[in-house]
């Protein structure tokens, strides 16, 4: 059976924290991470810390929104689950959308501000410091990083500016085929039908039976690893009804 489960957006670096374990464990056997990251194999520890840093860059983007699927917690006890609390339950899965776009109507969704752009800056140094002197070094080919980044910033240049851009989808190994990816998937899709505007996506295989059976169509896509391997660009357009 599908159990409960609820959506919030993450709005602290605290409700932050849990999503850096279940990136690293969905994204375990990805070709395309293990690829630009391959000492994550040998290194776990490094996944997270990888994790910690791009979902930190997400959560100081502009017009990015986190959101994060929890379902009920087995282990707390009922006496626990009466205390009144702002979120309650076990994080399993997480989405990160981007209205992309320069119009009002997306400026609408961007906020930003001067904090963020410099919190940004500043965790940009962390990184370099991190990834250049300190242990995750051993993980990441910074060459390949560059051509994986390369690669992603044109697929997403290749997609109509005005749209909704699912930027990461992560769900446990332990919570996946139970509904979940589907939920953060409709987020995306119903602020892209309410707004008319496409939504778009760069899709690992893994993700690709879910996204085709959304509506996605392939429309181009990302190569790597001296073009033998590949990650699918997919759209959705909307289809509109008329009511009359
Ligand atoms: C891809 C991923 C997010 C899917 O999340 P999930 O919670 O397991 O997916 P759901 O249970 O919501 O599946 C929804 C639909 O996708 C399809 N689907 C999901 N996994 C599938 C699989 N392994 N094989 C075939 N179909 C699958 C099913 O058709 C299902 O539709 P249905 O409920 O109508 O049968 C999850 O597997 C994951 O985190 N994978 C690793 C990270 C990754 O690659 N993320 C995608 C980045 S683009």
């Amino acid at each position: 059976m599908t159990p409960p489960l609820t959506l919030h957006r993450v709005t602290t670096l605290q409700d932050l924290e849990p999503l850096y374990h279940i990136g690293a464990d969905a994204f375990r056997n990805d070709p395309g991470l293990n690829w630009f990251y391959p000492g994550g194999r040998d290194h776990p520890e490094d996944f997270v810390v990888a994790w910690k840093y791009l979902l930190l860059q997400e959560f100081f983007d502009k017009g990015k929104f986190i959101l994060a699927a929890s379902i009920p917690d087995p282990d707390q006890d009922d006496n626990t689950s009466i205390c009144v609390e702002r979120r309650p339950g076990k994080v399993v899965g997480f989405a990160v959308w981007e209205r992309r776009g320069d119009s009002e109507a997306a400026k609408s969704w961007q906020g930003g501000g001067v904090l963020k752009g410099l919190k940004r800056f500043l965790l940009n140094l962390q990184i370099i410091h991190t990834f250049c002197f300190d242990t995750p070094r051993r993980s990441l080919s910074w060459s390949r990083l560059r051509h994986f980044g390369h690669e992603l910033e044109a697929a997403k240049a290749s997609q109509p500016s005005e749209s909704w851009y699912l930027s990461n989808l992560a769900v446990s190994s332990t919570a996946q085929g139970k509904g979940v990816g589907k939920r953060l998937l409709q987020w995306g899709i119903d602020r892209s039908e309410e707004e008319g505007i496409p939504a778009t996506l760069v899709s690992t295989d893994a993700g690709l039976a879910l996204y085709t059976s959304r509506g996605f169509r392939n429309s181009g896509w990302l190569f790597f690893d001296d073009g033998r391997q590949k990650q699918t660009v997919m759209r959705r357009n909307v289809k509109y009804v008329r009511l009359d």
